[in-house]
């Protein structure tokens, strides 16, 4: 039977910009945007308190631990946490156990995801078998699956060995895919757990180079340029791969990148308190690569913002640091994190936003039906934001089963009020008198 995916939006400024509008959708798809407009046949009314409206988010990197760690998240848990934060598309990295090498399991993890139908969860499969390193997976099988994969990674995991990097470049290009680097020398980390820098010089911890990054970057720039393939580079966290991809584009080289947000607002000055939560990998670096990320955000050089959202279980994290996972959420914060370190300062406005949260990791990944213009005859993925509000981040009260937050009492600007995926609400907040946040639906 097919589902009524009608609503009228009422009261959003698409973009931020003019004055508030309505806006309906019928059957999931926008029919109209205008002024004072009568709910379709059957709609459901949404109040847009004003907001702004934009294209639903896609996060090209999480984690959502389904199958086998489901104490940490399930597709279930991380799609609701994905709805709150704004998002209607995310790509499951393929770090799971069993590792999401093959099409049985991409295949699941897809179908687990549309029968929650909070989020699109489009699985990540992995470049080589079990994540080793060594033998490619069967690429072509899971790309040709119900899941249709479109991204591959090893990611928790480089894809170190340039021999096999070379022929996995090669094949997905002939696939059609994309390939995300996590880039580690993992010679040069052996053992390490924070930024090789002054901090953990003096706080005592071995230290990640960022060369360690770097050299897999420029390496792999290399790699696609001659097999004339595409390269995405996972969590860009340093000042150095910055300027390594501002030659590679130069030189015509097809790669883009990602910052996550928390590289975007904290640095290892963090790292004092030495509690775990600081703890990721790439690791949080300094002050100006902080900056540098920033502004390359802001410039295009960095293409998009995706979240790395991993979780991890309380004895994982509250731990010695040396011993504490790596890893953060960062479904439910990314844009408030994003209005705090791009838009106020004015590096980014909200035309801006819509380009590195939705329509640029949309593109890079070529999902058709995602990062679409705000417009009559579009589907209707889209979020509602209020600037205006703030909330507090606590761990134990977001959606996600785990709440290894680096944000925890941070107060952050810009709530999420509205999710809609294809016409459908799927996540609310309760409208609030006060300038509180309001609670979820
Ligand atoms: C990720 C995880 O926990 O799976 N951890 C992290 O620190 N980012 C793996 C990864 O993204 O490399
Ligand atoms: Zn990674
Ligand atoms: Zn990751």
């Amino acid at each position: 039977m097919p589902v009524t995916r009608s609503v009228l939006i009422r009261h959003v400024r698409p973009y931020g910009e003019g004055d508030p509008v309505d806006v309906a959708v019928v059957d999931g798809e926008i029919t109209e945007i205008g002024v004072d407009l009568t709910a379709p046949e059957g709609a459901a009314t949404l109040d847009g308190r004003g907001g702004i409206l934009l294209p639903g988010f896609v996060d090209l990197h999480t984690h959502l631990r389904e199958p086998g760690r489901e104490d940490t998240e399930t597709v279930d848990s991380g799609s609701r946490a994905a709805a709150r934060g704004g998002y209607t598309a995310v790509f499951a990295m393929a770090n799971t156990a069993p590792v999401a090498d093959n099409a049985a399991i991409t295949d699941h993890v897809w179908r687990m995801g549309q029968e929650v139908g909070l989020v699109d969860v489009h699985p990540v499969g992995a470049v080589t078998v079990g994540l080793e390193g060594e033998q490619l997976a069967e690429m072509g099988m899971m790309a040709a699956g119900v899941a249709q994969v479109k991204l591959f990674s090893d990611d928790g995991k480089c894809v170190h060995d340039p021999v096999i990097m070379k022929r996995a470049l090669e094949y997905s290009k002939g696939l059609g895919v994309l390939i995300s680097q996590h880039s580690e020398d993992p010679r040069l980390t052996v053992g390490a757990v924070a930024h090789d820098g002054p901090t953990a010089a003096r706080l005592g911890l071995a230290g990640w180079p960022r060369a360690a990054e770097e050299s897999i970057v420029v390496r792999d720039a290399l790699l696609a340029r001659d097999a004339g393939a595409r390269v995405h580079i996972a969590h860009a966290s340093t000042a150095g791969t910055v300027e390594l991809l501002k030659w590679a584009h130069g030189q015509g080289i097809a790669i883009t990148a990602e910052v996550t947000p928390h590289h975007l607002l904290l640095d290892d000055s963090r790292l004092e308190s030495y509690d775990g939560v600081n703890r990721v990998n790439p690791p949080l670096r300094e002050e100006s690569d902080k900056l540098a990320l920033r502004a390359a955000l802001a410039e295009g050089v960095i293409d998009c913002v995706a979240t790395d959202h991993a979780p991890h279980a309380a004895q994982e994290k509250c731990c010695e640091f040396s011993q504490a996972r790596p890893g953060m959420l960062g479904l439910e914060t990314a844009v408030s994190i994003i209005v705090e370190t791009m838009v106020e300062p004015g590096l980014l406005d909200w035309r801006g936003v819509a380009r590195v949260m939705s329509e640029r990791p949309a593109q890079i990944v070529g999902l058709d039906d995602q990062g679409r213009p705000i417009a009559v005859g579009e589907p209707a993925n889209l979020t509602i934001i209020d600037p205006d509000r703030s909330w507090t981040v606590r761990g134990d009260h977001l959606a996600s089963r785990s709440a290894n937050t680096p944000f925890e009492e941070m107060t952050l600007p810009g709530v999420v009020t509205a999710t809609l995926l294809r016409g459908t609400v799927t996540a609310e907040r309760t409208a609030s008198s006060s300038d509180e946040p309001g609670e979820w639906a």
